[in-house]
C-alpha cells in the first residue's frame, strides 16, 4: 500500500466542536479525522491524523512524514502566522503540502494574514470550515499520485 497522508493539526484544534463555532464549526476533531479517512479511502491511501499544542512535536512529524508520507496537510492553527522552524521543516520535505484553516483567515485579524506554511505548500485551503480537510485530502492525493511534478 502506498505511503499515508500526514495530516498535522496545531495547537487548540483539540477543542473544535466548543471553540468559537461561528469561525471553526461544530465539527469536533474525531469528525475531522473521519471525513479525512473516508475522503482518501478512494485513492487507496491511509490518513495518519495527529495534533499537538507543541511546535516541537510538529517539527518532528513533519520530518517522520518527509520518510513515511505521501503528502502532508497541515494546520498549524497559531504556528502558521508565527513559526520559521515549521516552515523550514515543510521546505525539507519534498512532498505535497496542502495548508489548511477552517476560518477564513484573510477576513481576521491582520496578524493572520501572513502563514509562514503557506509559502512551503502547493495550495491553501480556508474557510470552508471542516469541509477544506476533505478538500485538503482530495489535493494531496491527486498531486501525490502525480508525484515528480512538484514544487519548486
Ligand atoms: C486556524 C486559524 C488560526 O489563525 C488560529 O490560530 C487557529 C485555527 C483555523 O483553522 O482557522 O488556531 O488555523
Amino acid at each position: 500500500m502506498a505511503k499515508p497522508l500526514y495530516v498535522l493539526n496545531g495547537p487548540n484544534l483539540n477543542l473544535l466542536g466548543a471553540r468559537e463555532p461561528e469561525l471553526y464549526g461544530r465539527t469536533t476533531l474525531a469528525d475531522i479525522k473521519k471525513i479525512c479517512i473516508a475522503a482518501a479511502k478512494p485513492f487507496d491511501l491511509a490518513v495518519d491524523f495527529r495534533q499537538t499544542q507543541r511546535e516541537g512535536e510538529l517539527v518532528e512529524w513533519i520530518h517522520e512524514a518527509r520518510e513515511k508520507g505521501s503528502a502532508i496537510i497541515i494546520n498549524a492553527a497559531a504556528y502558521s502566522h508565527t513559526s520559521v522552524a515549521i516552515y523550514d521543516a515543510l521546505k525539507m520535505a519534498d512532498l505535497p503540502i496542502i495548508e489548511v484553516h477552517l476560518s477564513n483567515i484573510f477576513a481576521r485579524e491582520a496578524f493572520r494574514h501572513h502563514s509562514y506554511v503557506s509559502a512551503a505548500a502547493n495550495g491553501v485551503i480556508c474557510g470552508l470550515k471542516a469541509d477544506g480537510y476533505r478538500l485538503a485530502v482530495e489535493a494531496a492525493a491527486s498531486l501525490a499520485g502525480q508525484r515528480g511534478s512538484k514544487k519548486k
